[in-house]
């Protein structure tokens, strides 16, 4: 067996417990069913069909499960696919599924380099898997070999400059703990980890927080076989190597390289994004969705049909917010931002609900053509920026 199905044969990643389906919904990026059809299919996406879905390396089920609640709940039809080397794993996932009485969902206790053999998929989900294949690009031209030409897929690979401190220790770890068990292994790493300096580059990493949550988070962050991070360089490089293009990443802020300084002349898009990543330092990992290359990536919210959500915070309480102070606080990996909002934009928000598009909202804050160019794109790009907004027909 490889190490790499020993530990998580070991240690399912992330620790669940499926009767915790019974109180909460986890929600993440990527794979939010309207997070992917504003970043992949420019928020247009026609779901009246059956969507086909590969979960690849679906671990205990939390991408699994969120697309198949999410497109249950809305009514959507779906066969999802999931595949991982685990079967400790997979049946959490499976009870996860059973819990929330979800079906239409096939588990492959597999590889997803085999993963042609199950397609074409229409969306497929990688989350926090690429970077511990002994070869990870033979995993991204799997994936890409297994996408619909008119598909997309939702990415996770770890980034090298938030996860500083990590890397000394883990081959520290790696070499004191060769040849046991991974549960000894973990005692072994605990017990050492309890001697290191305060200022130790990780323990001051107040980014990391894994190790802290569960067995599976300590060995997966700290004593894991296989782990290489990528730049958002290297990342496009590999996606362009099996013939696929960045289409979109849920929190563009984190890549502006305004936040720091004007675009130097004949920086592309990529290279800007690699600068940013460089000066902002706390990107751990890189969430990305991406399409074949040459594919058309429509950007979303541009037409009347189009249909806003707010994520993570309510309309009413948004536009109370606005309204009171022209701001709402917005926190990214641990830093505070202010998004500044037009006051007059509260009516707007007030409004948003999943249902209405553009133009609803637009007759309902009794606002012409004119006038809602003025305000209205202005309000979408600075929620977008940082993931708040997103468009999809996915309740219409
Ligand atoms: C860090 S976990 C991530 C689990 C899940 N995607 C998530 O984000 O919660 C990595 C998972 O990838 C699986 N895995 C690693 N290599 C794989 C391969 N070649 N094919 C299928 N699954 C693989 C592991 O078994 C493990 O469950």
């Amino acid at each position: 067996m490889s190490d790499v199905k020993t530990q998580y044969e070991a240690f399912p990643y992330p620790e669940r417990d499926p009767k915790d389906e019974l109180k909460r919904l986890i929600t993440g990026s990527p794979s939010h069913p309207l997070e992917l059809d504003h970043h992949l299919f420019g928020g247009l996406r026609d779901w009246s069909g059956t969507t086909r879905i590969l979960v690849a390396g679906g671990g205990t089920g939390d991408a699994l499960v969120q697309l198949a609640q999410v497109l249950t709940s809305a009514g959507k039809k779906y066969e999802i696919t999931y595949i991982d080397l685990s079967s400790a794993s997979r049946e959490i996932a499976e009870a996860r599924a059973k819990v929330r009485g979800l079906s239409g969902i096939t588990f492959i206790t597999g590889s997803l380099l085999d993963a042609a053999n199950y397609g074409p998929f229409d969306y497929i989900d990688c989350c926090g898997v690429l970077h511990h294949l002994p070869d990870p690009q033979e995993g991204f031209d799997a994936l890409a070999k297994a996408l619909a030409p008119d598909g997309g897929l939702g990415l996770m690979v770890y980034a090298p400059y938030g996860r500083s401190g990590v890397y000394p220790l883990q081959e520290a770890f790696g070499q004191l703990t060769k040849g046991l068990t991974p549960k000894e292994q973990l005692t072994q790493a605990k017990a050492v980890f309890e001697k290191l300096p305060e200022s130790h580059p990780f323990k001051r990493n107040t980014h990391l927080v894994d190790h802290k949550q569960s067995d599976a988070g300590f060995y997966d962050l700290l004593l894991h076989s296989q782990d290489r991070p990528y730049t958002i360089e290297q990342l496009a490089a590999s996606l362009a190597a099996s013939g696929l293009q960045l289409a979109g990443v849920p929190q563009p802020y984190l890549y502006q390289l305004d936040r720091f300084t004007p675009r130097p002349d004949g920086l592309d898009d990529i290279a800007a994004m690699a600068l940013a990543e460089k000066l902002d330092g706390t990107i751990k990992t890189h969430v990305v969705y991406a399409k074949p290359a040459g594919a058309a990536c429509a950007r979303a919210g541009q037409t009347d049909r189009a249909v806003p959500h707010l994520k993570g915070v309510g309309a009413a309480a948004l536009a109370q917010a606005v309204a009171a102070k022209g701001r709402i606080p917005v926190t990214l990996n641990g830093i505070r931002h202010s998004v500044e909002l037009p006051k007059a934009s509260a009516s707007i928000l007030a409004g948003i609900d999943g249902r209405r598009d553009i133009a609803a909202l637009r007759k309902g804050a009794g606002l012409d053509a004119l006038a809602w160019a003025a305000i209205w794109p202005k309000i979408s790009r600075a929620l977008e920026q940082f993931g708040l907004l997103v468009y999809s027909r996915l309740l219409v």
